[in-house]
């Protein structure tokens, strides 16, 4: 099969487009031809950085297909079937081999390329709010880097849950296409002080949650923008800087960080059943993948640039 892989890590051009060795179906997995990826935040910064498990590695989280071979194992899915998929690396190619507890039926209804970018972000989101945030309707929620696919699906479903939404983005465009989401009030974090900005949208009260995929710097103002009470769901480290946070500043106003890692929890039945409910709001249109831009699997490299360029809003997918 064609595969975007590398040899080291490093900038985009590292990718290249090769043939490798087709990926073997395990008895409790699946093989699936795969329709689309879905380049995730994760990739990006495995690509620079992560470690290469195979070599030369196939990169990436998140990627739909159909269904040809099931593991003997597996009696719950079949050849033909429509799946959205996950595992730790391996999406950027025409093949893949997934175990079967990750792949998700698609509803005939939802296209591929959409249900490729719901499981990861969608699935992420809702634990940043619900299952470690404990968001309840009438509160107000940050989400820091809310171009990103995490922060598009956490202001869906926070203004689902009846909160008010405040997101911070690199640039005004970017914030303008992110209101018919359900954003409340936008923060340019270039132009603006973010915690000044919360401090006035808030009356001085600051908000009751934070859902920071940034990391870095970024955390020290996710803390001070907190409410009495508030929560911080830290859940990723978009910013490629160490996280060097004064804890302390927790301390006073009884706010409480905690960290978010979907991957702990994936298989269990808690994260599986609601990966599928969130799959089915999708191709129920009661919520939005946003696909910025699609380019060939031969063209990963430039899609991954343009994610590093700042310009996506919500996903960028491959096509084989
Ligand atoms: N813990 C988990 O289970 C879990 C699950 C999913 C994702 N994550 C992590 O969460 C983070 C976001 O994931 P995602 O899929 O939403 O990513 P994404 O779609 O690529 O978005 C990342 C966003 O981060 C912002 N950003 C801030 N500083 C940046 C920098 N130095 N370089 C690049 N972007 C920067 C960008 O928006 P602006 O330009 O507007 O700032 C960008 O839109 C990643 O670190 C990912 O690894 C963790």
């Amino acid at each position: 099969m064609k595969a975007a892989v590398y040899y080291q890590n490093g900038a985009p051009d590292v990718l290249r487009y090769e043939d490798v060795p087709d990926p073997v179906c395990h008895s409790r997995g699946v093989l699936i031809r795969v329709e689309a990826v879905s380049i995730e935040g994760g990739d990006t910064l495995n690509r620079l950085g992560g470690a290469l498990v195979t070599k030369p590695h196939i990169v990436g989280y998140q990627a739909a297909g159909t269904i040809i071979e099931v593991g003997s194992e597996v009696t719950h899915l079949k050849v033909g079937q429509r799946v959205a998929t996950v595992d730790g690396y391996g999406s950027h190619a025409e093949l893949r081999a997934v175990t079967a507890r990750n792949a998700w039926p698609v509803p005939d209804n939802l296209d591929l390329r959409l249900a490729a970018a719901i499981p990861v972000p969608f699935g992420t989101a809702h634990d940043c709010l619900f299952e470690f945030g404990h968001l309840k309707a009438g509160e107000t929620v940050l989400v820091q880097a809310g171009a990103g696919a995490v922060g598009l699906a956490a202001i869906q479903l926070a203004r689902r849950a009846g909160a008010t939404v405040i997101a911070t983005a690199s640039s005004d465009e970017r914030l303008e296409r992110l209101k018919p989401f359900g954003l409340d009030h936008g923060i340019n974090y270039k132009t603006h002080d973010v915690v000044t900005e919360v401090m006035k949208l808030t009356s001085k009260a600051g908000v009751n949650l934070v859902v920071d995929p940034v990391g870095g710097q970024t955390l020290q103002g996710s803390i001070l923008a907190l409410a009495y009470r508030g929560r911080i769901s830290l859940v990723g480290q978009a910013g490629r800087e160490p996280t060097k946070v004064d804890v302390s500043t927790l301390m006073h106003g009884n706010r409480t960080l905690s960290g978010v890692f979907l991957g702990a929890e994936i298989l269990t039945d808690r994260v599986h059943d609601n990966i599928a409910r969130l799959i089915g709001d999708v191709a129920r249109g009661e919520l939005t993948v946003v696909i910025d831009r699609e380019f060939p699997l031969s063209e990963a490299a430039a899609a991954h640039a343009f994610i590093e360029s700042r310009q996506a809003v919500g996903r960028v997918l491959l096509i084989p």
